[in-house]
Order: C-alpha cells, then sequence, then structure tokens
C-alpha cells in the first residue's frame, strides 16, 4: 500500500446522489483500516442526477464537517488512472447483499486488469442499511415516506427543498 507523508489514502467512488447512511457506514469503517478516505463522485454526462455534482460535493462536506479524514472530490475518466493519479492504492466499494456482488466483481477484477496495484477492498455496512440505495432514497421521498433513519439530516433538508414537505410526514405509524 502506497504511505506517503499524509498516510494512506483510500478511494470511494460511486454516483452519491445523494449520499445515504449506508454510504457514511462504509465510510466510517474505511476510516477504521486506512487514514484518509477519499469520496469521489464520478462526473457521468449520461446520467440525469437529482443533486448536481456541485450539490453533491456540497452534502459530502456537510455531512463530514469537521473531519478532516475525509475528503470529497470528482472524477471522469478510469476511475484507476484517478486513484493512481492521487496517490491511493486502494478502492473502496460497500456490498450490501449478494445482488451487489457480481457487478462489484466484474468492476474489481476490470479494474485490476487495468492497473495491478489498485486493490480493491469491499466492505459490507450495517445490516440496517442493506437494504438503502440513494434511488429508493428519491422515490420513497418523493411519494411522501419518511426517510429520516436513512440520510444524514443535511441530504433530508436538501430533499425537502427539492420535492416539498413529504405528504405523508405527519401520520403515526408502527415502528419497523
Ligand atoms: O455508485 P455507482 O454508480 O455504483 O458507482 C459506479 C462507479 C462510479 C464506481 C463506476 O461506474 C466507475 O468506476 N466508473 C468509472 C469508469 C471506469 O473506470 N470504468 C472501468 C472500470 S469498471
Amino acid at each position: 500500500m502506497k504511505k506517503g507523508r499524509q498516510g494512506s489514502l483510500a478511494v470511494f467512488p460511486g454516483s452519491f446522489d445523494p449520499i445515504t447512511n449506508g454510504h457514511l457506514d462504509i465510510v466510517d469503517r474505511a476510516l477504521a483500516v486506512f487514514d484518509r478516505v477519499r469520496m469521489a463522485i464520478l462526473l457521468n454526462p449520461e446520467k440525469q442526477p437529482l443533486f448536481s455534482v456541485d450539490e453533491r460535493l456540497a452534502l459530502i462536506r456537510e455531512a463530514w464537517r469537521g473531519n478532516p479524514r475525509v475528503e470529497a472530490d470528482t472524477f471522469s475518466g478510469l476511475l484507476v488512472d484517478y486513484a493512481d493519479r492521487v496517490g491511493a492504492s486502494v478502492i473502496i466499494r460497500g456490498i450490501r447483499a449478494i445482488s451487489d456482488f457480481e457487478y462489484e466483481l466484474q468492476m474489481a477484477l476490470m479494474n485490476r486488469r487495468l492497473d495491478p496495484q489498485i486493490e480493491t477492498v469491499f466492505m459490507i455496512p450495517a445490516e440496517s442499511y442493506s437494504y438503502v440505495s440513494s434511488r429508493l432514497v428519491k422515490e420513497v421521498f418523493q411519494l411522501g415516506g419518511r426517510v429520516s433513519d436513512l440520510v444524514p439530516p443535511v441530504v433530508e433538508k436538501r430533499l425537502r427543498e427539492k420535492y416539498g414537505a413529504p405528504v405523508r410526514a405527519g401520520r403515526a405509524r408502527r415502528k419497523a
């Protein structure tokens, strides 16, 4: 593992549209192993994100405010080239369920073929986040469901600004 003056650096790439508590949980786990974690947002002109790249960067920075070991950045092109450029020899990815595994394995093996110096490390989030995805969070919020345990408060606030307050928010309901 490359160890520079500033210690080990792991890149955690993704779309992060928006970040969820599952992503934060993965970063927490990565911080137990690496000195710094850089959340790197893919600039993907083919996707129509809900949050702009600048908004997503701001959400990551806000969620980790006060923790200098977590950084936010963007990248385009090959992930391994980005990792190499910033001096990271580890890529972090989260695996929530077996269904994630096939896609993640393909990516990890392709990245290894592209650059054998860079290792992919899979981390497993807390079980309570095993069903949480950015896509579902957006869908549930948009349809009036509660997402407050699934995303950091700043994300919920920004969702409210985009979509308005969830319609079902006031209803009393059983705890899951
Ligand atoms: O959060 P996502 O959308 O599952 O993240 C996917 C991501 C950004 C990790 C992946 O699409 C990626 O690394 N893209 C960069 C392009 C690249 O390097 N492709 C070849 C390796 S598979």
